[in-house]
């Protein structure tokens, strides 16, 4: 099968290199001419594990290739996917335009029949306005062709995306169709929007075929109305979102009563109804979907006039929960400190910044007359492009540490995890670590000296 897929960032990269890696023949394009430079020459722009091997392996293969010129491909695409980037607008609802941009280029150049599937998150009924875009397009050239719309949302986790994208929970496809016995149909007879023609291209069959590999190996595929799926994206972000900001929302109640979170967690998720994943007390969730996505379906939500109240309390309580660790942190600090800081991308494995609190918490600490010195296994090119000048990099954690009066952890990077705390406390002139991922025992960090500032434990 011929794919294209555009935009190749976290999401559209790996679903090239991975639909390669499954047979598929894919060309994957982007408007960042150095992007795709570095790509030809199978270098990854981004750090993902693994996933340099399966660009070169793809490229190799000769499966895999790159081009800034959509058109280029266009005339063997049987698939089409848009994995363009949905940021915020300024009201928190998703920016569309290079979704609507790449639909706009598609049918203007289309020649054939194509699916094309939108795996950007994106907000219900957006698959509907790209079919009616590309209908009217169609129509004013008098191109006879049929262009379905899929929403088929992504759920890879940064720094597991190769694995997650070959070996998924399930893969969620949105077909337009018709309910028949409460299953939707999709496809061949499926009952299009006004403007658009009887579809010819049997839209579920070719996404059936293209993840055959996987539903081989006894993976769910989902079929569903697309406005379903489109809403499937939102409602699972906003769920895991508001697990993290409950058990966020019980640390300032545990550091009162002198409660410790961790206990809790542990005895909450050992109930099969409740589940331990999600349930880790931190500063909240960062990264690129989270804090977007929660704010896009309550924009949503708002837009139809509905009453999202949980979802605005997940909001609301992940902001407070990253500003009260930076009120400890300033609180603790004497002036002209020199803090150390232990991660800066979201989250570990991962070279990307988006909504990292890094970003909010070191110009905080530079403004209040602090020094600063920061290390990241990974992420250091992408943040020194974001920080503001002043801030020094360091060339490894105990670097970091050096002299410092206080050490601050914001990412857990596996590094950081091991580190020796008896080093650390002969190497930092104060005795402050702040734990904003409750990675370290506090007990552990007592004894070595150093004194324990984490989440939901009482000092
Ligand atoms: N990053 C994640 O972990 C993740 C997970 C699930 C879903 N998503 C969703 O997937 C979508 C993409 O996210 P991402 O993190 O990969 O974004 P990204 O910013 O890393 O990548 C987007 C890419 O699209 C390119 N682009 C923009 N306009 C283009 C155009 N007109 N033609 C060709 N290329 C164009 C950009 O240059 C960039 O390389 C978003 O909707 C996001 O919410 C992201």
């Amino acid at each position: 099968m011929r794919i294209a897929v555009i935009g190749t960032g976290y999401v559209g990269l790996v679903s090239a290199a991975c639909f390669a890696e499954l047979g598929h023949h894919v060309t994957g394009v982007d408007i960042d001419e150095a992007k795709i430079a570095m790509l030809k020459e199978g270098k990854s722009p981004i750090y993902e594990p693994g996933l340099e091997e399966l660009i070169t392996r793809g490229l190799k293969s000769g499966l895999l290739q790159f081009t800034t010129d959509l058109k280029e491909c266009l005339p063997e695409v049987h698939i089409l996917f848009s994995a363009v980037a949905t940021p915020p607008n300024a009201d928190h609802s998703a920016d569309l335009r290079a979704v609507f941009t790449v639909a706009r280029t598609v049918a203007e150049h289309a020649d054939h029949d194509l699916v094309f599937v939108n795996k950007s998150t994106v907000p219900v009924g957006t698959g509907k306005k790209c079919e009616e875009l590309m209908a009217e397009i169609l129509k004013k050239r008098d191109m006879n062709v049929s262009i379905p719309v899929v929403s088929n949302p992504e759920f890879l986790r940064e720094g597991m995306a190769v694995g997650d994208t070959l070996m998924p929970d399930r893969i969620v496809v949105g077909v337009n169709g018709k309910m028949d016995s409460g299953q939707w149909t999709g496809g061949k007879d499926a009952v299009h929007s006004p403007l658009s023609t009887v579809h010819s291209l049997d839209a579920r069959a070719l996404m059936e075929e293209l993840y055959r590999p996987i539903t081989r190996v006894g993976k769910p595929l989902l079929f569903m109305s697309r406005e379903s799926a489109e809403i499937v994206k939102y409602a699972s972000n906003a769920f895991l979102a508001t697990k993290i900001s409950f058990i966020n929302m019980l640390t300032e109640f545990c550091e009162k009563t002198r409660a410790n979170i961790r206990d809790i967690a542990r005895g909450m998720g050992l109930d099969d109804r409740i589940g331990p994943r999600f349930l880790h007390a931190g500063i909240g969730y960062g990264g690129s979907c989270f804090p977007k996505d929660v704010k896009a379906l309550l924009a949503t939500a708002k837009e139809h006039g509905l009453d999202f109240s949980i979802v605005e309390a997940t909001d609301r309580i992940n902001a407070r929960q990253r500003h009260r660790f930076f009120e400890k942190i300033l609180k603790t600090l004497k002036p002209n400190s020199t803090v150390g800081i232990w991660g800066l991308a979201f989250k570990p494995k991962t070279d990307d910044m988006r909504e990292a609190p890094s970003l909010d918490l070191l110009p905080v600490l530079l403004k209040n007359g602090h020094c600063v010195k920061a290390y990241d296994p990974f992420a250091m090119e992408n943040a020194k492009k974001l920080l503001p000048a002043g801030i020094s990099f360091a060339q490894s954690p105990m670097d970091a540490a050096k002299d410092a009066d206080a050490l601050v952890l914001l990412t857990e990077w596996d590094l950081f995890r091991g580190a020796d705390l008896r080093e650390l406390k002969a190497i930092m002139k104060g005795i402050d670590l702040f734990d904003g991922r409750n990675v370290y025992e506090p007990s552990e960090v007592r004894e070595a000296g150093l004194r324990y500032h984490g989440i939901g434990v009482a000092l």
